[in-house]
């Protein structure tokens, strides 16, 4: 399998949310692949972060693809609001859904799918849905903010990812998110990663497109 290009995709939890238009601007104009949108409720992580209207004012200001991490209990219900102005959708396997049908619909609405698991669920809980989602989302911190440390016990998970999608002829992203920096994308990468989600690595750094560079 060619190996795949890198895509750098900046989070904007990490952004300043009252320049929200002008913070997405600055991470598409410093070379990012993606943006990611960090989706809370407040009931499937300890936290609430936007919603729909507040990523399709953000889509406004960027013709990069809009990536929706959807860290929520009913992920089947609210897909739908997002679908309009993004290319990608991730749900989590632990959510109370069906995620087969979700995947599905996902797709039926013209977007790419994406299947999210969270640090403590094992890499098996995903592969009765192999071939059903364009994205595996591997959460390399545990969900609900960002800033926090990388957890390196998340790459067997990629490594293992990256096996299924070459033994079985498949063809996703593999997506790591929380606590990239240069140092964990590399980790990330040489582990089959090929989508690098940053917020605080690049939204902090003194010069954005040489942190995207780097972490590329
Ligand atoms: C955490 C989010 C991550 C987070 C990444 O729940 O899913 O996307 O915003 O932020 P950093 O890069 O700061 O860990
Ligand atoms: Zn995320």
């Amino acid at each position: 399998m060619p190996s795949r290009k890198i895509l750098i995709a900046p989070s904007i939890l990490a952004s300043d949310f009252s320049r929200l238009g002008a913070e997405v601007e600055r991470m598409t104009a410093a070379g990012g692949d993606w943006i990611h949108c960090d989706v809370m409720d407040g009931h499937f992580v300890d936290n609430i972060s936007f919603g729909p209207a507040f990523v399709e004012a953000a889509s406004r200001h960027t013709a990069l693809p809009i990536d929706v991490h959807l860290m929520i209990t009913r992920p089947d219900r609210f897909f739908p609001r997002f679908a309009k102005f993004a290319r990608s959708i991730s749900v989590h396997v632990e959510a109370d859904h069906d995620v087969a049908r979700t995947l599905a619909a996902i797709r039926a609405a013209g977007c790419l799918a994406g299947l999210a698991l969270s640090p403590p669920t094992a890499i098996a809980r995903i592969e009765p849905f192999l071939g059903l989602f364009d994205i595996l989302l591997v959460m390399t911190v545990n969900p609900g903010f960002g800033g926090q440390a990388f957890l390196p016990e998340t790459m067997e998970k990629v490594r293992r990812g990256a096996k299924w999608r070459e033994e079985r002829g498949l063809d996703y992203h593999i997506e790591v998110d929380g606590g990239i920096d240069t140092a964990t994308a590399r980790i990330s990468r040489e582990a089959g990663a090929d989508v690098m989600v940053a917020g605080t690595s690049v939204f902090k750094a003194p010069d954005a497109a040489a942190e995207i560079a780097s972490l590329r």
